[in-house]
């Protein structure tokens, strides 16, 4: 069966000072029940990852290129990931989509070169406000996983994340029916073009202002195997009940 995950997105927050979360985080769960990730900055990466080493935390990046190397000014290689220590990359996050006009194809082509670096790639997909009151938001997210998600992909390599981008950030979230909807409909999608074994096996997480307050009602919905959660993982004191929630799922 799949392992539940609890994966953190601290996005472009947090210095050195924030480190003492990660502690608290890893003292708090010495043998989780879920698998753990947090993804901080890239300045705090090998830092993050030391504090980490000891514990059951997994770190991972916020992004990469699409190439192995090369002359691309500011950007970060999967394999630098994994020197720092970095076992996960998140890719294709809407804040990414929008702000560095990033495409799907784009998404594809990171996550093949990170899968093939051994990183587990938590592909982000989700439709704007705007989106689900147009259009059918299952053909906007059918759209965005066949073309983001790489043939390389497997149960261990590959986790998606659905992040509605209207419920990034703004308090609120969907009924527990339209997450249940699209996740359900992400399983089928998924079985359909990499066969029951791989596609039952990769897990499915839901994001968008998940707090201590609604994670349980959450987490009790069909095909949701997890969080990837921005706000509420900055502290430890909100992402613990999180955790707690998922491993009493
Ligand atoms: P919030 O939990 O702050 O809404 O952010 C969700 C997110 O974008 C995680 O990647």
């Amino acid at each position: 069966m799949r392992r539940k995950l609890a994966a953190g997105n601290w996005k472009m927050n947090g210095t050195s000072a924030a480190l003492s979360e990660l502690t608290t985080l890893s003292d708090a769960h010495p043998d989780p029940g879920v698998d753990l990730l947090i993804c901080p900055p890239a300045t705090l990466l090998a830092a993050a990852a030391q504090t980490c080493a000891s514990g059951r935390i997994r770190i991972g990046g916020q992004d990469c290129h699409e190439q192995t190397d090369g002359a691309h000014t500011g950007d970060i290689s999967a394999a630098m990931l994994r020197d720092v220590g970095a076992t996960a990359v998140i890719l294709g996050h809407s804040e990414r989509r929008a702000g560095h006009h990033e495409t799907s194809e784009d998404v594809r082509a990171k996550a093949r070169t990170a899968q093939a670096a051994g990183l587990m790639t938590v592909i982000c997909l989700g439709e704007s406000q705007l989106q689900r009151e147009a259009t059918n938001t299952l053909d906007i997210i059918g759209a965005q996983l066949s073309l983001s998600v790489p043939d390389s992909s497997t149960g261990e390599n590959l986790v998606v994340a659905y992040e509605p981008i209207w419920a990034i950030g703004s308090g609120l979230t969907p009924t527990a029916d339209q997450i249940g909807e699209v996740h359900d409909f992400m399983r089928t999608r998924l079985e359909k073009r990499f066969g029951a074994g791989v596609g039952r096996s990769v897990r499915l997480l839901y994001g968008g202002s998940v707090k201590p307050d609604n994670a349980e009602e959450i987490f009790a919905i069909s095909n949701v195997d997890g969080a990837l959660v921005g706000g509420a993982s900055l502290k430890a004191s909100d992402f613990d009940p999180i955790i707690r929630a998922l491993e009493g799922a």
